[in-house]
């Protein structure tokens, strides 16, 4: 990936000696004498980085970039001033330079600002780029937040399913958005006209349980001073969610099946039957599928369809959306203005393998966002509500750590690791299928082979040994 620079400079043999200096520290140099003419061909679009010699004829260097700056305020100007000028840098940064350098100065010095510059640029570019992603987002796209196959393909399932009356099961990682799924089932539905009632079975004591279901007379039983309307009534025609529920009691899945069944259900204290039509979409960490306290009758009511939402791990590139999302939201909550991501922060964002998925996510980004002195990593370090656990494993076993030390990698490299996460997730995803990863990724097949060449990825690895 080229950088691209315009250097402005009316001494010719400063500009070329410079210009020939940017070449071979391969940036892609467009160099002029007159401001003017440079402003002219100024593109809005441009994404490379300005460096400018202050006097010069035409106009002055930072009259320059402040004309640069109306056409896009956030390409950086890097501003060559004369030795010990300190008014004129001191002018220079309150107008918005990116940085000033004294002339005469060090090449290197000049270069690495410069590519400094640019990689802000980019990132700036990036970030803006999403936020106008995430503002142009409507609907389900804008509740259910990710880029990556997974999700895409998520989303129309549940646009699919939610019309229908069939009974779900949503499996997923504590913190991948099982409840989340689950509103979004309802909302997208008929039913969103009536009640959408969650319970948590893992939360209600084992007593208590039956009479929260399907509610209870007065003097059912010892405390039941009222009579109560019970989960099930609630949710008459509408989406009753089993949160937990393979932590249901037995007597209790034998209850629920009934219920399910007849579409009848019984106040404790009462004989008379209640008409209830729902949909049950019930929420499971552990398979439910020959499960040793999961009655399988039930199992076979409720897991009409079901819905698997893959780990942050695993679609890892929706983190840095994701992210950017909470930032939206707090900044708008709090009045603040967003942290601008680092390419460390971003390569942090994909290194670490959540395991407390999009949760675990969001209380980063809103610590992130609150907190200016501390980078992601210095975040994750600090563990996010799982107790920083720093390691955990992706599906086909390997182990990703946080990038804890903050080592800034070169830009290159971090593309480099994030494209290889990339295919090696899509590669976990489809079983080792390259012709799959190409409809995935959208690359012909000879682009795929060069590059996990490259990276050393071997397909046998993910093809399944089952
Ligand atoms: N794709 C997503 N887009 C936006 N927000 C998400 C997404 N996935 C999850 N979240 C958010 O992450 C948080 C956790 O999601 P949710 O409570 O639905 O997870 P869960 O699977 O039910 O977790 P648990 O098993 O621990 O109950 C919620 O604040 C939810 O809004
Ligand atoms: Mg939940």
């Amino acid at each position: 990936m080229s950088m691209k620079v315009i250097l402005v400079d009316d001494e010719r043999l400063v500009r070329e000696s410079t210009a020939q200096w940017f070449t071979i520290c391969g940036f892609e140099v467009s160099s002029y004498s007159d401001p003017l003419k440079a402003l002219a061909e100024l593109s809005e679009d441009f994404d490379g980085a300005i460096v400018s010699d202050v006097l010069m004829p035409q106009i002055d260097g930072l009259e320059f970039m402040q004309r640069v700056h109306q056409k896009s305020a956030d390409i950086p100007v890097i501003l060559l001033t004369g030795h010990g000028d300190v008014d004129m840098a001191t002018r220079a940064m309150k107008l918005g330079a990116y940085d000033f350098i004294e002339k005469p100065y060090l090449p290197e010095r000049l270069s690495e600002r410069l590519s400094r510059a640019c990689d802000k640029h980019r990132l700036l570019r990036e970030n803006n780029k999403l936020h106008q992603h995430l503002a142009s987002l409507q609907g389900i796209e804008a509740t259910l937040i990710g880029i990556s196959a997974p999700m895409q393909r998520l989303r129309a399932q549940i646009m699919r399913l939610a019309n229908l009356d069939t009974s779900i099961v949503i499996y997923g990682e504590t913190g991948t958005g099982k409840e989340l799924v689950a509103q979004c089932l309802h909302e997208y539905s008929e039913r969103q006209k009536n009640n959408f009632v969650p319970i948590n079975c893992s939360a209600i004591p084992e007593n208590l349980i039956e009479s929260e279901l399907f509610g209870h007379e007065a003097g059912a039983f010892s405390g039941a001073n009222q009579r109560r309307i019970g989960k099930f009534e609630y949710a008459d025609g509408g989406t009753l969610f089993l949160d937990e529920i393979e932590t249901m009691p037995m007597f209790v899945q034998v209850k629920i099946l009934r219920a399910l069944q007849d579409e009848l259900i019984e106040r404790l204290g009462s004989n008379k039957q209640h008409k209830v039509k729902l949909r049950v979409v019930a929420a499971s960490k552990e398979a439910l599928r020959d499960h040793a306290s999961f009655r399988q009758d039930l199992y076979y009511r409720l897991n009409v369809s079901e819905i698997h939402i893959p780990p942050l791990r695993e679609r890892v590139e929706d983190a840095p959306l994701l992210f950017d999302h909470y930032q939206r939201i707090v900044t708008a909550d709090h009045n603040l203005s967003p942290r601008v991501l680092s390419s460390e922060d971003i390569s942090a964002l994909l290194q670490y393998s959540w395991p407390g998925n999009v949760r675990e996510l969001k209380n980063i980004a809103v610590r992130f966002t609150l907190d200016n002195e501390q980078n992601i990593a210095d975040l994750l370090q600090g563990g996010s509500q799982q107790g920083g656990e720093a390691l955990d494993k992706t599906a086909n076993g390997e182990a990703l750590s946080v990038n804890t030390q903050n080592t800034a990698q070169p830009l290159a490299e971090q593309v480099a690791n994030f494209e290889a996460q990339l295919i090696k997730n899509a590669l976990a995803r489809h079983n080792g299928s390259i012709k799959e990863l190409m409809q995935e990724l959208d690359l012909p097949r000879r682009t795929i082979n060069e590059k996990m060449a490259r990276y050393a990825i071997n397909r046998g690895d993910y093809v399944s040994k089952s």
